[in-house]
């Protein structure tokens, strides 16, 4: 059993009620690799913002949790090393399928867990929140929840309403389980296909694709019955159409590739959402500035010329997220 406090890690407790009251989110980037790892810390130790390190089931089948654990410890280091005195970071487990797995990471320094049982019926998913929660909570390791089902790709507008989270659902669910903090499904969703094109209107002056808005009346509703309660949006990356032009300009093929308009998230972090999740703009941050360093230098091969552009582009990216999306900056002096 390791704590997390030894690992120079915090949990999201304390992090969560100053974003809510002070009206912005803290940045939840997934990693897989120490390049992502160093962008990220980079980022935020420039920004002094706080910042949550999310490992997925994907990361732990690629990279190892071992190993991705050891990064993050390592990642506390390397903060203080850069001038962050105080740095505020999380490692954080994400969308966990099984009590199992939970405690696993509860039990070898992760400061926070996601138990997901969103696609479990709703007393099954109190249950499973409810035992994950006793478990954590006697470590002091915060838990997130999810109610209601992020769309897919494939859903139709009306199906991904059906399946926005039930204001009415989140006041019974959030004390039976105790969790610390809800993700729900107002409109966002996983990966960079995020809306198909019939779901979306076309801008008439540049033909770009605009995706429909977010529900932010169901926000607002859940708000008002948990006044203050940390709110968490998955599926949040906005898809730069930028990398995406610069990923089919050297290669690539991402036809319609769309996300969540900044400006929306932008308004999400000024509510009660606190935490924002970003994954999918990160890799394609990396994907376009591998792809346009090699086939601009064919000759080179050495893994270290075309990721250390990357890895700028990454940082370059949190940066903004954090500064003009977010508003995380300087929270965590
Ligand atoms: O929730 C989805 C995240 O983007 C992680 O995806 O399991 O492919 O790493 P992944
Ligand atoms: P994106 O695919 O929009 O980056 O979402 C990531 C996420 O929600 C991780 O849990
Ligand atoms: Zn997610």
């Amino acid at each position: 059993m390791v704590s997390y406090k030894e690992l120079g890690l915090v949990n999201t407790r304390e992090m969560f009620k100053k974003a809510v009251a002070g009206g912005y989110a803290i940045p939840a980037f997934n990693f897989n690799n120490m390049e992502q790892l160093q962008a990220i810390i980079m980022a935020a130790a420039e920004t002094k913002s706080p910042v949550i390190l999310q490992v997925s089931k994907g990361a732990r089948n690629y990279a190892n949790q071992t190993l991705l654990r050891y990064m993050a410890e390592g990642a506390v280091a390397y903060a203080k090393e850069l001038g962050w005195e105080h740095p505020q970071i999380v490692l954080h487990l994400d969308h966990g399928d099984s009590f199992e797995i939970c405690k696993s990471c509860v039990d070898f320094g992760f400061s926070s867990v996601m138990i997901d049982a969103s696609s479990l019926p709703y007393e099954e998913n109190i249950a499973l929140t409810k035992k994950v929660v006793e478990y954590a909570h006697q470590f002091d390791v915060t838990v997130e929840a999810e109610l209601g089902v992020l769309a897919g790709v494939e859903d139709e507008v009306s199906s991904a309403e059906s399946h926005y989270t039930k204001p009415e659902e989140v006041i019974d669910f959030a004390t039976r389980t105790g969790c610390d903090s809800l993700a729900i499904s107002i409109g966002t969703s996983h990966g960079a296909y995020k809306f198909t094109p019939e779901q979306c209107t076309r801008d008439p002056k540049t033909g770009r694709l605009v995706p429909p808005p977010l529900a932010f009346d169901v926000l607002h509703e859940i708000e008002k019955k948990l006044p203050g309660f940390p709110i968490v949006l998955h599926g949040s990356s906005s898809v730069p159409q930028e990398y995406v032009d610069m990923c089919n300009q050297y290669g690539g093929n991402l036809p319609n590739a769309i996300g969540i308009p900044e400006e929306q998230l932008r308004e999400a972090s000024k509510s009660a959402v606190c935490k924002i999740n970003i994954d999918s703009d990160s890799r394609l941050a990396m994907t376009a500035a591998i792809r346009k360093h090699l086939a601009e230098n064919p000759s080179h091969f050495d893994p270290r010329q075309y990721l250390k552009p990357a890895r700028e582009e990454m940082k370059k990216m949190y940066i903004h997220k954090i500064v003009n999306v977010l508003g995380s900056d300087g929270k965590a002096e």
